[in-house]
C-alpha cells in the first residue's frame, strides 16, 4: 500500500513537472501543424473588416508600418494562421476571444488579395 501511495504521488509529480514545463516560454507555444488544413473561405469582404480592425494599423494596406511589408509574402494558410494566433516579438497574439476561427479564415480570404497568403 505504501508503496502505490509513492507511485502514485511521483505520477502526480511528473504530470504536474511536465505541465510547468509546457508553459515556460511564456504565451502557449503553438503548433504549426494544428494550423495545416485547407483554405476553403472566400468571404473577403468580412475579412477585409477584420483586417482593418485588427492589422491595418501596423501593416497599412499589406505595406510596411509598424511591422513590416507582408504583401507578396505568399505564406501558407497554416503558416498565416500560426503568425496571427502566436504574434511575434512586436506582434500581439490575436487568440479566438478577438479573431474567431470563421473571421480568422476571412481574413486569409482578403489578404489572399494582396498575395500575403497562397492557397
Ligand atoms: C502592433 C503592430 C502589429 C499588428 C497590430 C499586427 N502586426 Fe503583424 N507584425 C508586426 C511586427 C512588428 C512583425 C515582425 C515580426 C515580429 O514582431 O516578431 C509582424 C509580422 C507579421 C507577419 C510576418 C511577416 C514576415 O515577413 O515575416 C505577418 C504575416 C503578419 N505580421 C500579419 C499580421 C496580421 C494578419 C495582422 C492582423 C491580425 C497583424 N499582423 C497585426 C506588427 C503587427
Amino acid at each position: 500500500m505504501g508503496k502505490n501511495l509513492f507511485a502514485v504521488l511521483m505520477i502526480g509529480l511528473l504530470a504536474f513537472a511536465f505541465a510547468c514545463s509546457k508553459e515556460s516560454g511564456g504565451t502557449t507555444a503553438l503548433s504549426l501543424a494544428s494550423f495545416e488544413f485547407p483554405l476553403e473561405s472566400t468571404d473577403v469582404a468580412t475579412g477585409s473588416e477584420v483586417y482593418a480592425e485588427f492589422c491595418e494599423g501596423c501593416h497599412p494596406g499589406g505595406e510596411a508600418g509598424d511591422g513590416p511589408k507582408i504583401a507578396g509574402d505568399l505564406e501558407t494558410p497554416a503558416e498565416l494562421r500560426w503568425r496571427v494566433r502566436s504574434g511575434g516579438d512586436d506582434m500581439p497574439a490575436f487568440g479566438p476571444d478577438k479573431i474567431s476561427d470563421p473571421d480568422l479564415e476571412a481574413l486569409l480570404a482578403f489578404t489572399e488579395t494582396f498575395g500575403a497568403v497562397k492557397r
